[in-house]
C-alpha cells in the first residue's frame, strides 16, 4: 500500500501548530494547565505542539480504542490507559490527532468532566468537517479536511504510516 496523495505537508503542519501554541500560550497565561494527549494518535502532534507552547504545562497521556484495524468508526470506546494525574481544580487540555465521528472525544469528555476540572477544552490536529455524529466545539483545531480516510502524523491504518512527518491519503483502492 502507498501514499497516492500528499494532503498536508509537513511545512503546513509545523506553520499551523506553531500558531496553535502561539494561542494556547496566551489563552493559558496563569493557568494550572494540563495537557492530555489521547493515544497513540495523538503522540506526534503532542511532541511538536509541546515545543510550541511556552508555558509551565504539565502533560499526561490516556489510551482509548475506538477502531479495530478497519477504517470505519465502530462507535465503542474503551479506555486502555487512565490519567495519572489529578486533574480536580486544573484547566485541561486535550489534544486528539482526528475528530471523526465524535464519537471518541464525547465519550472521553464526560469521563473527564465528572471529576471536576476547572475548566475542559479540545484542541484537535483535523477535524473532519460536516460529518460529526456528536458535535464537538473543539477550542482549537489545526486543520479541517474532507470525509476522506487520511494517514500519517500520528494517524494509522492498520497499525502503519504514524511515523509520516506529513498527512496523506492511501491509493485509491488499497484502503478497502
Ligand atoms: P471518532 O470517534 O469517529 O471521532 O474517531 C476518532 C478516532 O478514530 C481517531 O482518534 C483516530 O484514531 C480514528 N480515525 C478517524 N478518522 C481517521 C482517519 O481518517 N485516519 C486514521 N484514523 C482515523
Ligand atoms: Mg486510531
Amino acid at each position: 500500500m502507498k501514499i497516492g496523495k500528499v494532503l498536508i505537508t509537513e511545512e503546513e503542519i509545523q506553520t499551523e501548530l506553531k500558531e496553535m501554541g502561539a494561542q494556547i500560550t496566551k489563552d493559558y497565561e496563569g493557568l494550572d494547565l494540563l495537557i492530555v494527549g489521547v493515544l497513540k494518535g495523538a503522540f506526534m502532534v503532542m511532541a511538536d505542539l509541546a515545543r510550541y507552547i511556552e508555558l509551565p504545562v504539565e502533560f499526561d497521556f490516556m489510551a482509548v480504542s475506538s477502531y479495530g484495524s478497519a477504517t470505519q468508526t465502530s462507535g465503542v470506546v474503551r479506555i486502555l490507559k487512565d490519567l495519572d494525574a489529578e486533574i480536580a481544580g486544573r484547566h485541561v487540555l486535550i489534544v486528539e490527532d482526528i475528530i471523526d465521528s465524535g464519537l471518541t472525544l464525547n465519550y472521553l469528555l464526560k469521563a473527564l468532566k465528572v471529576r471536576n476540572p476547572a475548566s475542559l477544552e479540545v484542541a484537535s490536529f483535523l477535524t473532519k468537517t460536516g460529518i460529526q455524529r456528536v458535535e464537538i466545539n473543539a477550542r482549537y483545531t489545526a486543520f479541517e479536511i474532507g470525509s476522506e480516510f487520511v494517514v500519517g502524523y500520528g494517524l494509522d491504518y492498520a497499525g502503519l504510516y504514524r511515523n509520516l512527518p506529513y498527512v496523506g491519503i492511501l491509493e485509491e483502492d488499497s484502503a478497502t
